[in-house]
């Protein structure tokens, strides 16, 4: 069974920002599981409003951080963000008309895309600004 294991390499090297990744991961992988059992279509509309939630607080907790830290790449990633929001709406509204096991399929790989890619290229470069990772 496929899920994302946390590990060093998806650290940002701030403590309550990886915890916040830790948490959407555990998300991602609940819905990997669902998949695995068939239980897919069942599991991922609920599962994916509250990941929807939890990824609003969490990106305004970032974008604060980022404000606070003077961070001069805030507009573009504040921009990013909000083009995952939109995203994860597309993939609710697709979802309510039906959830076959082909778009239970595209909806995770397009999450662990959205999720991972942005972590490791974005968010990093947040730790990077503050010389918490390399
Ligand atoms: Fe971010
Ligand atoms: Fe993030």
């Amino acid at each position: 069974m496929r899920t994302i294991t946390w590990n060093s390499d998806l650290s940002v090297g701030i403590d309550e920002i990886d915890a916040e990744h830790q948490v959407l991961i555990k998300y991602l992988n609940d819905m990997f599981v669902a998949c695995s059992v068939g239980q897919g279509p069942a599991v991922l509309s609920k599962t994916l409003c509250w990941m929807q939630r939890y990824s609003r607080e969490h990106f305004a907790h970032e974008e604060d951080l980022m404000h606070k830290l003077g961070y001069p790449g805030i507009d573009e990633h504040r921009q990013l963000h909000v083009e995952l929001v939109s995203d994860l709406d597309d993939l609710i509204d697709e979802l309510e008309n039906g959830v076959s096991h082909d778009l239970s399929n595209k909806t995770m790989q397009l999450l662990e895309d959205w999720l991972l890619q942005h972590i490791l290229v974005e968010d990093k470069k947040i730790g990077r600004y503050i010389g918490a990772i390399d």
